[in-house]
């Protein structure tokens, strides 16, 4: 393992955040700059994603939840979406092996059913072969939207209360929260969202109710290690109050 902090930052070690966030932005105009079409842009930032996953996991990140593809993006023109459900089919055949060899366990958040036969096999693939694992969970936001989430948990706990097997009354923010693709899994600490925009675009919005967010200008094929690092040290000197003192 890495050593993150140098030693006279003790403190620091210790607010490493349990689960962080990424919206990994920029890649289209990463191309741009370039001259290239978009798709180098999504080719690189598949790239450098596994790098970034590898590091979360080598400094003892414990959930790690990127945002691949929204429920919006299927508005970006077909040959876009194509390049990136190609990508995907290769990111996902790819990097099975990173999984195994660092202990990672998978998990997608969205709905599969728009995907291809065969991403809909790799998805299930990558999620059995890797759910023994216990070092850190990747969620992979997938066709995933906030509010596509919540609507859904809202679907499936209308159908208990239907049953009778929930009541009312018995609906809480903790019951909810297991209604979502992120059941049981800790609220988000950190969100990073590279590529200079300084909105959310309906990424976890319940599980970020408290998080701490840094944005870099940084588009994400350029995104390095060391600025993960940095983002880390800005992280460890924020003060979380949740509504307290
Ligand atoms: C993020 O990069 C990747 C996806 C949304 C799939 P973009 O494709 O949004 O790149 P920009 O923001 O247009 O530069
Ligand atoms: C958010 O980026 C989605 C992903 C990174 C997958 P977008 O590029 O789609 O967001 P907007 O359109 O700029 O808000
Ligand atoms: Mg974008």
């Amino acid at each position: 393992m890495r050593i993150l902090f140098n030693k006279e930052e003790p403190e620091i070690q210790d607010c490493i955040p349990i689960h962080i966030g990424i919206i990994m932005d920029g890649n289209g105009r990463w191309a741009k700059k370039r001259g290239f079409p978009r798709k180098f842009g999504h080719k690189a930032g598949a790239k450098n994603f596994r790098k970034i996953v590898k590091h979360c996991s080598h400094v003892g990140i414990k959930y790690l939840t990127v945002y691949a593809f929204s429920t919006e993006n299927w508005n970006r023109p077909d040959q876009e979406v194509g390049a990136l459900m190609r990508l995907f089919e290769q990111y996902l055949k790819e990097a099975l092996s990173d999984f195994q060899d660092e202990d990672i366990k998978v998990k997608f958040l969205g709905k599969t059913e728009k995907f291809s036969e065969e991403i809909k096999n790799l998805i299930l693939e990558v999620e059995k072969k890797s759910q023994n694992h216990s070092g850190m969970v990747l969620n992979i936001a997938m066709n995933y939207g906030g509010k596509e989430e919540i609507v859904n948990a809202v679907r499936l706990i209308s159908e208990k209360v239907l049953k009778n097997e929930i009541q009312v009354s018995e609906i809480t923010e903790k019951i909810f929260s297991n209604y979502l693709y992120t059941s049981k899994q800790p609220d988000v600490d950190l969100v990073i969202r590279t590529g200079g925009e300084y909105r959310t675009s309906n990424f976890l919005i319940w599980q970020t109710a408290y998080a701490e967010y840094v944005f870099t200008d940084t588009l994400w094929p350029d995104f390095q290690i060391d600025d993960f690092d940095n983002i880390l040290h800005i992280y460890a000197k924020r003060k979380r109050r949740f509504g307290g003192v």
